[in-house]
Order: C-alpha cells, then structure tokens, then sequence
C-alpha cells in the first residue's frame, strides 16, 4: 500500500473558554490514502470541523492542539513553522465551506481573488495567473468563465460560488482538498452537481477529498472509505460498503436509521434519542453509552478501544464486539 497522504493520530483539541474547557476532539485517528474520496461523518458537534481546521493547524483561538500526529504526505505538519504553514494552506492543502460567502472577499472580484492566489503560491505573472484562473473555471463547469472573472461574489449564485471556491483550490495546486459540509446550504439538484464536480476532480486530477458531512447520503454516492465520528473521535470505520451495509457502531446504525430512504423503505424515521455530549463534561466510558439502545455495565466504565472485524479495514470501538469474540 502507498503512504497515506493524510493520516489523523490521537488527535486532541481543547478550547478554553469561561464555561470551561470544552474537549472538542479527543484522540481522533484516520487515515486517508491519495486519490480517495474519504467521508467524516457525524452528528453536529461531534468534532468534524475541528478536525478539519486542525489538520491545517487553523484551530481558532481559543482552540488549541493539545496531543496528537498529523502527517500530510510523509511530512509532520506539527513540526511545520508557521510560514511553512501559510505556504501549506490554500495551497498544498485547501479547505472549502458550507458558506462560500465567508471565504471569499465581497469588496474584489472572482477574478482578483483567484489570480491573487495563484500568484501567491506560484511566480506566475499576472497574464498566466488570469490564464489559468480561466482555465479552471471551466474545468470546474462554470460557464462564460470571462464573465465569472468579471463577477462580484453576490452576483453569483451559491453553487457558482462553491465552484469558484473549488477552482482556486485546484488553481494552486491543491493535493488534497478539505470540504466541509460543502453541499449543506445548496439546495437538493445543485448539491448534487457540485458532488458530481468532487467525483469528476477526484477521478480526473488525482485529487485526494476529505469530505465532512452530517448526511450519511452524501458519503453513500461519493466516498470510498468512510470514518463515523461521536464526541470527537471515530467509532467506526471501513469502506463505504462495509460501514454503511454492514454496519456495527449502534451509533452509525442510528444515524443509517435517520436516513430519508429507509424510511422510505418502510422503516420508521428514527432520530437517535438524546444528545451529543458538549464536551464540557466528559463521559465516563463509552461516550455513547447514554443514548446507546445495547448498553452494558462495562459501557459505562470502560472506553472501547477499536476492534478489527471480519472484513480487514472494517473497524468498531464497542464492549459489544469485545463479547463476541
Ligand atoms: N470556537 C470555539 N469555542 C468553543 N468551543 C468550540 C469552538 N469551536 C468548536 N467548539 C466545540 O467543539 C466541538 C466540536 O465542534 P465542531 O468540530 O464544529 O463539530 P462538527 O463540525 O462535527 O459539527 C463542539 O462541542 C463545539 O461546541
Ligand atoms: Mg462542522
């Protein structure tokens, strides 16, 4: 196997805050190989995003990375001075949003920002970078690319926004790109265009996707291999096939069991009782135990630690497996 151009090793953040400190991600693991469509999926809250801006060391403050690895491709992004890291973000790595609106500046045009950007991770001069800037706006499908240059940000519509996002990611030089619940705010038919978009990048540019979401769908048409994230660490993991078809995690068969389609299929839309922790007071134990319908005694006291299964990158953290073997 290749080296992983992504890889997430007990990964903890805290924010201090007044409250308290909130235990945002703790010991979050994975690891993504190049070229894959990789889904974080979880219930909001549970410490997808964070993990997302941690992997580029953009916690914001009063977030801090408390313990833990982060590799990206073969290089250890902890040890990274805060140059090296500038000249990482926005352009070896990229991140999109839900709100494309908060990324880009609404005072210059689609044009400025994208040929400012390429010009600050390349020395291309400035007739190359508008080149370039044109020529990835139609790789990502947006019409009269000359006229989206022209454009002001509110004189686009939100996917066409998205896909200006997504073109200064790949105008860079993007390796891997982090998109966090990119689709969420567009409505069902544009949504569904800007994961074909995702697919069509991944399959054509070699580009390795981290795709954040809440919706189990979305990982369901795109991803390859999926992690399902509870109170900031992955409770399982494996291909899309094993993880959603044959799905251990009694959390990841509650969020299965919230999906449209089953309920579609006859089976009673159901939304997992109870909360996810805030992460000012911990659990004892399995995080999960609180709302888990098969909780044992030892659920409440132990913390599970992962399991493999049958199927060799399949993997649970559950007592209940632990019995079982
Ligand atoms: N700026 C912040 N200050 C305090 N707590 C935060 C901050 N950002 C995130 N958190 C907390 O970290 C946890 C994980 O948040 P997040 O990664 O945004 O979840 P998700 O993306 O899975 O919805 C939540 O409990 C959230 O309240
Ligand atoms: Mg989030």
């Amino acid at each position: 196997m290749t080296d992983p151009i992504l890889s997430i090793e007990d990964l903890h953040v805290r924010f201090d805050t007044y409250a308290g400190t909130v235990h945002a991600v703790n010991g979050m693991t994975f690891e993504m190989q190049p070229g894959e469509m990789f889904g974080l999926v979880g219930e909001s809250g549970c410490g997808k995003s964070v993990t997302g801006l941690a992997a580029l060391r953009a916690v914001p403050s009063p977030g801090r990375i408390e313990n833990g690895r982060i590799i990206f491709s073969g290089e250890d992004v902890m040890q990274k001075s805060e140059e090296e890291m500038q000249a990482i973000r926005g352009g070896r790595i990229a991140m999109i949003f839900q709100d494309p609106t908060a990324s880009l500046n609404p005072v210059f045009t689609a044009g400025n920002q994208i040929t400012r950007q390429i010009q600050q991770h390349s020395n291309a001069s400035k007739k190359a970078a508008k080149e370039r800037a044109l020529e990835m706006f139609d790789e990502v499908g947006l019409p009269n690319p000359e006229g989206i240059y022209r454009a002001y940000p509110h004189e686009l519509s939100g996917g066409m926004q998205q896909r200006v996002m997504i073109a200064m990611a790949l105008a860079s030089g993007a390796e891997l790109l982090i998109a966090d619940e990119p689709t969420t705010a567009l409505d069902v038919t544009i949504q569904a265009q800007i994961l074909a978009l995702l697919s069509e990048l991944r399959q054509n540019e070699g580009l390795s996707i981290l795709l954040i979401t809440h919706d189990l769908g979305v990982v369901a048409e795109t991803c390859d291999r999926v992690a399902v994230a509870y109170a900031g660490r992955i409770v399982e993991t494996g291909t899309v096939d094993d993880v959603l078809y044959q799905t251990k995690h009694p959390y990841t068969q509650g969020l299965m069991s919230a999906l449209p389609d089953m309920v579609e299929h006859g089976h009673p839309l159901q939304v997992i009782k109870g909360n996810v922790p805030d992460g000012l007071r911990p659990v004892t134990g399995c995080p999960f135990h609180p709302r888990c319908y098969a909780v044992m005694d030892i659920c409440r006291e132990q913390q599970p630690l992962p399991i493999q299964m049958e199927s060799q990158k399949h993997s649970v953290a559950c007592h209940l497996y632990e019995e079982a073997k």
